[in-house]
């Protein structure tokens, strides 16, 4: 049995200086590549008045401005490249809800840090050369696909691109070809585990071991649903397109205790969501992303609007993010007082006789905004026992929330299921 450093690479045994050490010299590299070849950098750059020579230590990355989902939009598509075409190698583009997608590009320098960082990703995770790993995420211009992808095969894994959608084949290829490990959004692995009850076959006695979800909020709570109905470890993969994809942190599966940031190669702050100030390590706030390495789309100081905070290392020498709360634009306000989904997911998943499924309804009555939390009976939950779920959500709701919302207990399998990222909330207000 090899020791466990000795499965780390380089990257990952640096001790605590050197990495500092590395970070600054990659820091001022990547602040230099972006000024010098980003029209869009170069102008933010001269109009706040600094220059990439001015950062002589990380912390002064803080007098640089600021880069935003709107700047990207604006230079749509090819504006924030750092490098000419021909070193493009491969396209991808964010989920936008709305309006223009945001388009990110890769040299092959990038393809393969990027595999690098999901390999070392899936190792953090429990995964190993030799391992089945089955891609649940969907393959596309959507980042989950082919980054788990190419990591996996990085790892020296065998690699099962099922992509989303079909369930009842996800059954079946599980079932026959044996992976170990399945990476999928935590929503549609329980549609999954849906489709493994419908066909009657126990997801417990699956070969999977692990677990590797992410590309959207997910609770302890969901956890605790998926590890236990499943048979295996959860653990949590972060990331976003403009900054990579998949891989920028993960939890390890020793300590499942937050998501290292592979902090040699994305450089992290926590700000203040509404001032920018930086805030110390530990307060929560928005998480904002440096990359250090990153050839065709270097992005510096970039709002990710995920609401996080910074934690020390532990089973790695990198920081931690805690599980991302939410989005600050998936924060509803009602009434005066915030709410994420993922707070309702906690009180849901705790609540006997619903199941795991619910989904935010949001209107307008009069002058006011209503929100009605829409969660599913389990199969078989009499009508007292949904009677009582729905006074329980309501009261945990008021209690730990602090706001009235309705909650409807609805039909077993009547709420749409996901075969990617999640959307929670329906919004019914008029415009
Ligand atoms: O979702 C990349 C990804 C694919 C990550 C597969 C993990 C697994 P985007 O489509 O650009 O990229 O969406 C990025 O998704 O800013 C977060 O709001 C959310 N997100 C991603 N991972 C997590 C996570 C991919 N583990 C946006 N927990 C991010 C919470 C997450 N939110």
């Amino acid at each position: 049995m090899a020791d466990a450093t000795e499965l780390l690479d380089p990257g990952e045994r640096l001790g605590p200086e050197a990495l500092r050490a590395l970070q600054l010299e990659r820091l001022r590299a990547s602040l230099r590549r972006a000024y010098e070849n980003v029209p869009f950098y170069r102008e933010a750059f001269d109009k706040a008045g600094v220059r990439p020579e001015d950062c002589r230590s990380l912390g002064d990355l803080a007098r640089f401005p600021f880069t935003t989902k709107a700047d990207l939009r604006e230079n749509y598509p090819y504006g924030m490249f750092a490098v000419p075409q021909e070193r493009i190698r491969r396209i991808h583009a964010s989920s936008g809800t709305t309006g223009r997608p945001t388009v990110v590009g890769y040299t092959d320098g990038d393809l393969s840090l990027w595999s690098d960082m999901v390999a070392r990703s899936l190792r953090a995770a429990g995964g190993q050369a030799g391992d089945t790993v089955h891609v649940a995420y969907g393959y596309g211009l959507f980042t989950g696909g082919l980054g788990a992808h190419y990591g996996a095969e990085r790892l020296g894994c065998t690699v099962i691109p099922a992509s989303g959608g079909m369930t009842a084949r996800q059954v079946q290829l599980i079932q026959d070809l044996k992976p170990g490990i399945i990476m999928v959004t935590p929503s549609y692995m329980l549609t999954i585990l849906d489709e493994f009850e419908r066909q009657g076959v126990d997801p417990r006695g699956t070969s999977l071991r692990v677990g590797v979800l992410g590309a959207e909020p997910w609770t302890e709570q969901m956890r605790r649903e998926i590890e236990v109905r499943f048979a295996i470890d959860a653990v949590d993969i972060y990331g976003l397109s403009e900054v990579i994809g998949p891989g920028v942190a993960q939890e390890c599966v020793e300590t499942k205790d937050g998501l290292h940031i592979w902090e040699d190669h994305f450089l992290p702050e926590v700000v203040d969501p509404v001032t920018g100030e930086v805030l110390p390590d530990g307060a929560e706030g928005e998480l904002v992303f440096t990359s250090l390495t990153k050839e065709a789309m270097p992005v510096i100081r970039y709002r990710t609007r995920d609401l996080t905070r910074l934690l020390p290392g532990t089973a790695r020498v990198f920081r931690r993010m805690e599980k991302v709360t939410g989005r600050s634009d998936d924060m509803v306000i009602l009434r005066g007082v915030n709410l994420f989904p993922t707070q309702i997911e906690e009180i849901v998943l705790r609540t006997p006789g619903v199941a795991p499924h619910f989904q935010l309804r949001l209107t307008r009555e009069g002058r006011l905004d209503a929100l009605t939390v829409r969660a599913e009976a389990r199969p078989g939950a009499a009508p007292e026992t949904r009677d009582a779920a729905a006074r329980a959500i309501t009261a945990a709701v008021k209690d730990g929330i602090g706001v009235s919302v309705a909650v409807e207990i609805v039909e077993p399998e009547s709420l749409e299921r996901s075969v990617g990222k999640i959307r929670r909330i329906v919004d019914l207000r008029p415009r």
